[in-house]
C-alpha cells in the first residue's frame, strides 16, 4: 500500500512531495485512502470539513478509538510526515485482524485535511474546524498565493464549502485519538529507542511581516534615495535568529513574497512569514515582541512601512496523563516520553478529547525536506506498537 501512495505528488526534480490541500495530488491521496478503506470492508465517510474516515464497527456509537494522521505535505516535504501515521493505521488494523483481535469499541482511521497549511497559510484546518477552533467565516477568508479562496478551492474539488464548521457530535463519539508520526528530531536516535510517546507540543505561531517601500530602477536610483524593504527584512531575519538564541526558542523566516520580484527593480513589498516556537509561552512572547520591535526600528530607518499580522497561534499542548500512561503501560515503562516543536492534529484535538501520540525514530532528525527518513524496521516497530496500543484500548 505504501508503494501505491509514494508516487503521488512527488516532484521529479526535487524528489520532494507537493501535496497541497484540494489540489490534484490531494485528490489522488484521498482516492488512495478511500480504496484502502473499501478494500478492507471499512465504512468510508467524508465529513463536512473534508476529513476522511474509515470505520470498523458502528460509526454512530460512542467511545470510538481513532487513529490516523494526514496525507498532505509542505512544499517539497518528505515521504513520512503524515503518511506514516495513516499507512501504519491501516497496517496496524491488518495486524490486529491477523491476531484475531475482537473489538469491543468502534475503531476508525482518519486522514485529516490540510494539516500543513502549505496552501492557505493556516495549519490543521480540518481538525481546527472540527474542534471549533476555526470558524466557517474565518476559513472562508483564507486564500492561497494565487488569490484562490479556500471555499473556491473546495468547490473546485467537489466539496461543499458551506457545510464546513464545528462537528461536536463527531467529537463526542470519539473516546480516544492516537496519532503515530515520524519523529522530527533526534531524541529517539540519541536514546537508542525505536518508539516514543509524546508529552507536549510547544506553543507556536505564524506572523506575517509586510515591509512596504518604493519600487524603483536598480541601476539609476542612488542608494540614498531608496526606500528598499529588502533591507529591513534582511535585518529582521538576523534579529529573529539572535532573539531566538537568547530565549532558547526557534524562529524561522522560511517563506517570502517579493513584489514586483524583478532582478533589476528595487522591491515595493517584501512579505516574510515568521514561524516561531518555544518550550514555554513566555520565551515565545519575548522572541516575537523583540523581533517585531527590531523590525519596526529597521523599517523606520529605511523609510519603509511595516505591518505585522499574527496569522495563527497554537498554545502549548500537554497530552493528558491518563491516556499517555495507558500507552506506556502497554508499550512498557521504559518507553521514552518526549516533547516536540512540531504541530499536529492531535494537538488540536487534545483540547476536546483524550489524545496521545507515538513517535517513530528518525535517525537524522530531518523533516519538512525530501531528505526525511525512517528505517523500515523502525516503521514496522511503529506498526506493532500502534497495533498493541489499539488492541489495548479497543479490544478489552
Ligand atoms: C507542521 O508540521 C508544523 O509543525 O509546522
Ligand atoms: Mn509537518
Ligand atoms: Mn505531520
Ligand atoms: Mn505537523
Amino acid at each position: 500500500m505504501w508503494r501505491d501512495l509514494t508516487p503521488i505528488g512527488r516532484d521529479a526534480e526535487s524528489k520532494g512531495y507537493r501535496r497541497f490541500a484540494w489540489t490534484e495530488a490531494d485528490r489522488d491521496c484521498r482516492d488512495w485512502f478511500r480504496s484502502q478503506a473499501e478494500t478492507r470492508g471499512l465504512t468510508y465517510e467524508l465529513d463536512r470539513n473534508g476529513n476522511q474516515w474509515a470505520w470498523l464497527g458502528d460509526p454512530t456509537r460512542e467511545d470510538a478509538v481513532v487513529t490516523g494522521s494526514h496525507l498532505d505535505s509542505v512544499p517539497d516535504g518528505g515521504p513520512f510526515d503524515g503518511p506514516l501515521g495513516v499507512v501504519s493505521s491501516f497496517a496496524a488494523l491488518d495486524e490486529l485482524r491477523h491476531r484475531g483481535a475482537e473489538f469491543t469499541r468502534p475503531l476508525a482511521i482518519v486522514n485529516f485535511g490540510d494539516e500543513e497549511g502549505a496552501r492557505f497559510g493556516l495549519a490543521c484546518v480540518g481538525s481546527r474546524l472540527t474542534a471549533g477552533q476555526l470558524t466557517r467565516d474565518q476559513a472562508h477568508r483564507l486564500r492561497d498565493a494565487d488569490g484562490v479562496t479556500l471555499p473556491r478551492a473546495m468547490e473546485q474539488a467537489g466539496h461543499d464549502p458551506e457545510a464546513i464548521g464545528p462537528d461536536p457530535e463527531r467529537l463526542a463519539r470519539i473516546g480516544a485519538f492516537v496519532e503515530l508520526h515520524v519523529e522530527q528530531g533526534r531524541a529517539l536516535d540519541l536514546t537508542g529507542d525505536r518508539i516514543g510517546v509524546a508529552s507536549a507540543i510547544w506553543p507556536h505561531g505564524r506572523w506575517r511581516f509586510d515591509f512596504r517601500g518604493e519600487a524603483n530602477h536598480a541601476g539609476t536610483t542612488r542608494l540614498v534615495d531608496r526606500r528598499d524593504p529588502m533591507l529591513p527584512y534582511a535585518e529582521t531575519v538576523l534579529a529573529a535568529r539572535r532573539e531566538a538564541q537568547l530565549a532558547g526558542a526557534v524562529a524561522t523566516f522560511g517563506k517570502i513574497a517579493v513584489e514586483p520580484n524583478g532582478v533589476n527593480a528595487i522591491p515595493s513589498l517584501v512579505r516574510g512569514w515568521l514561524d516561531s516556537r518555544a518550550a514555554d509561552q513566555s520565551a515565545l512572547d519575548t522572541v516575537v515582541t523583540a523581533v517585531e520591535k527590531a523590525a519596526r526600528e529597521h523599517a523606520a530607518r529605511h523609510g519603509v512601512d511595516l505591518d505585522v499580522v499574527r496569522e495563527s497561534f497554537t498554545p502549548v499542548v500537554e497530552f493528558g496523563h491518563a491516556l499517555r500512561d495507558e500507552l506506556t503501560g502497554i508499550l512498557g515503562p521504559d518507553t521514552p516520553v518526549l516533547g516536540t516543536g512540531a504541530g499536529h492534529d492531535a494537538g488540536i484535538l487534545s483540547a476536546s478529547i483524550p489524545t496521545a501520540m507515538l513517535f517513530v525514530r528518525n535517525p537524522t532528525g530531518v523533516s519538512h525536506s525530501p531528505a526525511e527518513f525512517a528505517a523500515e524496521d523502525d516503521c514496522l516497530a511503529g506498526v506493532t506498537a500502534l497495533a498493541d496500543v489499539l488492541e489495548g484500548l479497543a479490544c478489552r
